[in-house]
Parts: structure tokens; C-alpha cells; sequence
């Protein structure tokens, strides 16, 4: 979200750590101009063409950047897993972007695993890049729709406290969180069993083995998806994990009557969240949904206007 126009790493989002509070206010408040204006599809000028590459599954963030991309009148050009590309040739990640690179889109968006090297390759080559969730080092525009969402709700985000529950270890959510709270000043709390904690944990954070401590302390709960597909065959017992940790209608007896329930999706529903949630008042579920696609159709805009 950096300024400079010399370089094509800072006209990229690989992370959050150079984001300015004044600039992710900026972004915040153009999602709710855009947001608010929304009345359903236009008429705009085409701009020209983006590649969307998601070399890894997604629904959310996938569709919300094609609504995005269409909204700001860019056409979104899209590959959705190796099927049918020479990827299935062993074709690199790497050359997969230098050559639709050469076909002149006006940025990417990526999802990658770790494997690729996302910042080097926003420094090798000329057109930005948007990260849309890299292996376990960040989801940026997740983190940014996410506290768009608390804004939202609290009108302030300094000093509001933020609680994840479960996988906290793989989770590139929290990771693009640690960058964002130290911007926006709002606290960062972990509850989850001591086997699913990073392995070195911020000192400002809070951790409460008590899932029940956890909620009363929280004015956000974020509940976090079980990666199973990270975790290289290690054993996980869901019941002993439910039994601690679920998100549920008794569990949230102890969050406060104004808190808020997220989670950025999918949902394993029966591991770390029941069904029954989502029809509690204080879920947001959704509306991080909903505010995704204008964070994503702001930041698209930003990008935009950068390189023109
Ligand atoms: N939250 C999120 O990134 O969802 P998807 O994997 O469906 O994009």
C-alpha cells in the first residue's frame, strides 16, 4: 500500500507491514463510498485485462475479486487450480507468471502456496501484484475486510480487542492480523491448544487456554478453520478439540451481548464452529462476505491508480 511508483514491489500488496494508518482509512473509506453507492451493475469504460491465479482453492476471494475487477471495469482472466493448464505439464508457478506476464495484464492477483516466492516475484517482474492468500504468511485483504467489518461495528478499531480461536499456527489470517494491530492499534488475543500456537508468540498478544476467558475478554471472536492440510499427518482428535475449543450457542454465553462473531471461511461446521451461529445476532459471517468485495474492489481501484 506504499506510495513509491519507481518500484513494482511497492505498487504490489504482498503484506501489510508499510501500510500507514492514513492509508488503510483511505481504503476503508472508499469500500463504504463504494458500499453505499452500490446499486447493482453499470456501465463503465473497460480498462483492460487482470490475471487472477489461484493456484490454491478459494470461493470468497476469488469471486469477490472477479466482482471487483468487473465493478472497476477491468476484465479478470482466471485460472482456478492446475486443471487444464500445462501446469499438469510441470510447468512452474514461476514461468506460469512471467508468461502471463507477457500477455500484458494490468496486475495479478495470486494465490500460492509458500512455494512461490511472492515478494521476489513482485521485485522480478513489472506488474503489481495483489496477494490473495500466500501459503501461511499472509491474506491481507482478508485481515483488511475483516477490521472494516469491526469499524464497521464499533465506529473505532484503537484498543479493540481481537480473540482467534483454533489454528492459529498455520494461519496466514493472524499472521496479516499481527501486521495490521501494530498499524491500527487493536489487541491481538489466541485461544487454542498449546499444539496449534506459532512457534515464537508476540509478547503483545494474549493467550488463554480457557476458551471461556477468552470470550468474556473479547469484543471480536474470530473463529479459525482446523488446516488439517497443513499439519503433515500429525494427530488431531476432533472431539478433544470441541470439546475445548468449539465456537457454539453455550460457548458464547460468555462473549458480551455486543461483541462480534467472524470467521473468514470456509467453516468445518461440527470442529471449530456449530451451525447455530450463524443464526446468532452478533455473527458477521456474512457481511465479512458482503464486505470483501468492496475492500478488494477499493484496493483494485488503488492499484489502479498507481500505475496509470
Ligand atoms: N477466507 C477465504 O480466503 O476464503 P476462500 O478460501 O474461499 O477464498
Amino acid at each position: 500500500m506504499s506510495t513509491s511508483p519507481q518500484n513494482n514491489i511497492y505498487r504490489s500488496v504482498i503484506d501489510l507491514k508499510s501500510a500507514t494508518s492514513n492509508e488503510i482509512y483511505s481504503l476503508f473509506e472508499s469500500a463504504m463510498q463504494l458500499k453505499n453507492g452500490f446499486t447493482g451493475q453499470k456501465d463503465i469504460p473497460q480498462r483492460g485485462i487482470a490475471a487472477l491465479l489461484f493456484f490454491e482453492p478459494s470461493t470468497r476471494t476469488r469471486f469477490s475479486f472477479e466482482a471487483a475487477c468487473a465493478r472497476s471495469g477491468v476484465y479478470p482472466l482466471v485460472l482456478s487450480g492446475a486443471a487444464g493448464t500445462s501446469l499438469e505439464k510441470d510447468e512452474t508457478l514461476e514461468d506460469t507468471i512471467l508468461n502471463i506476464e507477457a500477455m500484458k495484464p494490468l496486475f495479478f492477483v495470486i494465490r500460492a502456496p509458500d512455494a512461490l516466492n511472492m515478494r521476489e516475484m513482485a521485485e522480478k517482474i513489472h506488474t503489481p501484484i495483489i496477494n490473495a492468500g500466500w501459503g501461511m504468511q499472509g491474506h491481507p485483504t482478508q485481515a483488511l475486510l475483516d477490521m472494516l467489518t469491526v469499524y464497521e461495528n464499533f465506529k473505532t478499531l484503537e484498543g479493540k480487542k481481537v480473540l482467534f480461536v483454533g489454528d492459529i499456527k498455520h494461519s496466514r489470517v493472524v499472521s496479516s492480523h499481527l501486521e495490521l494491530s501494530r498499524t491500527l492499534g487493536y489487541q491481538v488475543g489466541y485461544s487454542c491448544p498449546a499444539s496449534f500456537l506459532p512457534y515464537s508468540v508476540d509478547r503483545d498478544v494474549m493467550y488463554f487456554s480457557q476458551l471461556k476467558e477468552g470470550l468474556q475478554w473479547a469484543d471480536a471472536v474470530v473463529a479459525l478453520r482446523v488446516q488439517k492440510e497443513r499439519h503433515g499427518g500429525a494427530k488431531f482428535s476432533v472431539e478433544d478439540y470441541k470439546a475445548q475449543f468449539s465456537i457454539n450457542k453455550a460457548t458464547l454465553e460468555y462473549l458480551n451481548t455486543d461483541s462480534i462473531i467472524m470467521h473468514p471461511g470456509p467453516i468445518n461446521y461440527g470442529i471449530e464452529l456449530e451451525k447455530e451461529v450463524l443464526q446468532d445476532p452478533r455473527s458477521q459471517i456474512l457481511k465479512l462476505v458482503e464486505n470483501g468485495a468492496f475492500v478488494r474492489e477499493a484496493l483494485i481501484r488503488q492499484v489502479l491508480q498507481r500505475i496509470s
